[in-house]
């Protein structure tokens, strides 16, 4: 029996050294027996005989770029026969090069495993450290948060925090191993407790502030949160304090915010067009926020008793800083006039104020916003409804109806007539006009029919609204 002990249970290159020494000196799986440092009967690191006499590689040594691959992640697990399963897949692939693309073959479904679980701890841990603020002795701030990973991945995950907070200085404290960047560099020091940290600061209080503020009870799914954020977490992450909370109220903030039209921020609303019109130019709440592309307010008398709501600013809207004014807006003037409603007597505006696209080329392709960033961006869309208060709104498509109700309708279903709404405004839903530019032939023709027809029902809406008859609708 030949005792293989690896120096570092994590050290992907000394197990790849010794294992193309055993496979090349023709050692069997079962000859070998694999051990971590402290672990195993050998006291040599490295690979040598029952005599002590060190094993040479003789023959060459085949590996594919996708079992390396696979061997990285598999060797960060707990599993002390993970060494011994990655040895025999290295041994069997000399025979059979094709051995991975076996998906049915046990060894080859339990190294995916293995990989498996390993990288969705790397993912865990990346979404799960919670740093808080302290000072270093020279007085400088330094972030430090405790995790307990499953496996071994702190030196594998290290990159990823170096990369994301290059310029801050960290220490990220585990039971294992503890790593510290000062900016320059990497460090390593012993296992730390999590008493090591220390005590809760403001950064964890407007964490907490950050984590109330974006938790939407309209969304919530317990299910697929605990599916997410495993309870295992929870006892190192502040907001988990508040999570049953939440979780509990939030039935009763959902019919809240359904009935008020609230949206998911406690602040109060900025007062006039032009500070929401400010305040939007500014907005990061969502990641179509953060692409540098300039917001689009929207435009028209502040006393319009129609608003017309569309998706979001499109390319040429982006360039021009004003909604619907490229082709699909050019559509929606044409069908306005045609229905008698006079467009520069409404106010224009979109439910999500950045242009969200991708790029392609030089071109910027359309993208469509997300209902979460839908909700988000309410925030603004209820201002301006709170100060516009029209009588009547029209929704143009899906994106834009999901911004005025907090529910993505079914259009087919609602469109073409009033829905009362409980401000007391009137809401008009139909299709996009850009939905009609995507269509060709008869079906463009047909929508194109139904669309005016909607307007046509809403010019006769605007008529009872403005002039204070009812009952026609
Ligand atoms: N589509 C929209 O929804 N809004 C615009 O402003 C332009 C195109």
């Amino acid at each position: 029996m030949i005792a293989a002990t690896l120096a570092e249970p994590d050290d992907f290159e000394g197990w790849r050294e010794l294992a193309r020494g055993l496979v090349g000196r023709g050692c069997a799986p079962d000859d070998v027996a694999w051990s971590d440092a402290g672990e195993g009967t050998g006291d040599l690191f490295g690979v040598a005989d029952t005599e002590g006499r060190p094993v040479v590689s003789m023959r060459p040594v085949r590996a594919s770029r996708g079992f390396l691959d696979l061997a990285r992640s598999v060797i960060l697990h707990r599993d002390p026969q993970r060494l011994a399963l990655l040895y025999r897949v290295l041994w069997r692939l000399q025979r059979q090069p094709h051995l991975l693309d076996d998906a049915a073959d046990r060894d080859v479904l339990a190294l995916h495993g293995l990989a498996r679980q390993v990288r969705r701890d790397i993912h865990k841990m990346r979404a799960f450290v919670r740093f808080r603020s302290a000072q270093d002795c020279d007085g400088s701030e330094r972030m430090i948060a405790w995790f307990e990973p499953d496996h071994r991945i702190e030196r594998a995950n290290a990159d990823f925090f170096v990369r994301r907070f290059a310029n801050e200085r960290w220490s990220i404290l585990t039971p294992r191993l503890s790593l510290h960047w000062d900016g320059a560099g990497l460090f390593e020091s012993p296992p730390a407790n999590r008493s090591d940290l220390p005590s809760d600061d403001l950064t964890e209080e407007l964490w907490l502030a950050y984590y109330r503020s974006i938790f939407n009870p309209a969304r919530l799914k317990v299910g697929a949160m605990l599916k997410e954020m495993p309870r295992k977490y929870w006892k190192n992450l502040p907001e988990a304090s508040m999570i049953a909370q939440l979780v509990a109220g939030a039935q009763q903030r959902e019919a809240a915010m359904i009935d008020t039209g609230k949206t998911l921020f406690d602040e109060p609303v900025p007062g006039s067009l032009a500070e929401i019109g400010k305040a939007v130019s500014g907005c990061t709440r969502c990641a179509i926020g953060c692409n540098g592309t300039r917001a689009v307010m929207g435009e028209g008398p502040p006393q319009a008793r129609l608003m017309i709501v569309g998706e979001q600013p499109g390319d040429s809207e982006e360039i021009a800083g004003r909604p619907f004014v490229g082709p699909a807006g050019q559509l929606l003037d044409r069908h306005l006039r045609e229905a008698g409603i006079d467009r520069d007597a409404a106010y224009v505006t979109n439910a999500v104020k950045h242009f969200k696209y991708e790029p392609r080329g030089k071109r910027r392709l359309h993208q469509t916003p997300t209902a979460g960033e839908i909700d988000i961006c309410r925030w603004w869309l209820d201002g301006e409804r709170a100060i516009v208060a029209p009588r009547v709104i029209l929704a143009l498509g899906a994106s834009a109806a999901r911004g005025l109700l907090g529910r993505t309708p079914a259009i087919g279903r609602e469109r073409g007539r009033a829905i009362p709404q409980p401000d007391g405004t009137q809401l008009w839903i139909t299709v996009h006009p850009s939905y009609l530019l995507r269509l060709d032939g008869d079906a463009q023709a047909r929508e194109e029919r139904r669309f005016a027809e909607d307007l046509a029902g809403l010019a006769a809406l605007l008529d009872v609204a403005v002039s204070g008859r009812s009952g026609v609708m």
